[in-house]
């Protein structure tokens, strides 16, 4: 895609992904609406450091609502010229899910029906954040697109595997082209303090313990967001069309096809962060699954990429931005 006089939705562009995205647009000469409830979920006050950063391009304009309110897309003024829509607006996060189910229904399933409504009156096409979470219980690694995901094991992965299901619904029903990402663990500068990168820098800083699930013995196909980010930009000019009775509709693994040991991990953080981590070891929790790792063939088939950042190279970056950010000399 390429009419910058064109607008691009981002949903959730004050969130870790969907500002990066947004970032890279707006560098891109792209005009950008941004929609995102800056919920407290986590520190509301990355979100909007984040968002002043977008703010600064003229070609951003930004709307704080939830999207579960049908009213904030019926409300869009029909001169606005969308022509795509990237939402990755929604409730994040496995264990979460556990305690707090009902906001996944608001944020994830019914702002997901606005968002497929909204496509699908205007024709316009979507790209939406699925999850590796969906491959849940699966036994066969490398996950595949081609694999079956019938078994989610939180709800959170059952509301991305939902999306994905009502997705091609639209896609079947109204020939609506959309595009599934499913991500698997994404870091990086700007990143989540919920996920364990960021915690376990957190606590290593302050020398407080760090909670290692399944005794260490984990897996993560860790993906630095400025792969995420290339490989949505290449999508964006890969929009399926229907092709005889397939429906415009495609799923793609967004992952680096190289799983890290949590514990190879820490040690990572260590040196980079030149102190020793306090390892409390754990049992697994709910909802997590030992390993995740994405074949990711279908991107390289389709889009001519794959992931560039080694972890090694991540993980500098990260606590190099963690300390600029906190002012950590
Ligand atoms: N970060 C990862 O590793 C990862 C992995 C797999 C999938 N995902 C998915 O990618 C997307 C982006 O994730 P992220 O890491 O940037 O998360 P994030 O929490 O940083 O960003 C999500 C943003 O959406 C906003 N939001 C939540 N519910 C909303 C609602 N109902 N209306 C409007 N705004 C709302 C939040 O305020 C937040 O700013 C999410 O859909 C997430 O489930 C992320």
């Amino acid at each position: 895609m390429d009419e910058r006089n064109n607008i691009v939705m981002v949903t959730g562009c004050a969130g870790f992904i969907g500002y990066h995205v947004a970032k890279r647009l707006l560098t891109e000469g792209y005009r950008v609406l941004g929609i995102d409830q800056i919920n407290d979920y986590y520190d509301p006050i990355l979100k909007r450091a984040r968002l002043r950063m977008l703010k600064e391009s003229a070609n951003f304009s930004f709307i704080e609502d939830a999207l579960e309110s049908r009213e904030v897309l019926d409300n869009l003024s029909t001169q606005e010229s969308i022509t795509m829509v990237l939402h990755f607006a929604a409730q994040a996060g496995v264990r979460y899910s556990l305690t707090n189910p009902y906001v996944y229904g608001k944020s994830n399933l019914e702002a997901f029906i606005h968002i497929l409504e909204y496509c699908k009156v205007r024709q316009i096409p979507l790209l939406y954040a699925s999850s590796s979470s969906v491959y849940g219980g699966n036994q066969k690694q490398p996950f595949s697109e081609q694999d079956r995901v019938e078994t989610p094991i939180s709800l959170y992965a059952a509301t991305k595997r939902a999306n994905e299901l009502m997705a091609y619904t639209y896609s079947h029903l109204y020939q609506l082209p959309t595009i599934g990402l499913r991500f698997f663990t994404v870091y990086g500068p700007w990143g989540r303090p919920d996920m364990a990168i960021y915690k376990f820098t957190d606590a290593i800083m302050k020398q407080q313990p760090i909670e290692i699930y399944n005794h260490g013995k984990m897996k993560r196909d860790f993906t630095y967001i400025d792969d995420i980010v290339e490989a949505i930009s290449r999508l964006m000019n890969k929009i399926p069309s229907s092709q005889g009775s397939h429906p415009p509709y495609k799923l793609y693994n967004i992952g680096s096809h190289k799983p890290v040991e949590l514990l190879y991990l820490i040690e990572l953080l260590e040196n980079e962060l030149n102190q020793k981590a306090v390892k409390t070891f754990l049992p697994i929790q709910s909802g997590d699954v030992p390993e995740t790792f994405a074949d990711i063939t279908e991107l390289e088939n389709d889009i001519n990429y794959k992931p560039q950042v080694s972890i090694e190279e991540g993980i500098k970056r990260f606590v190099a931005w963690y300390k600029d950010y906190y002012k950590i000399t």
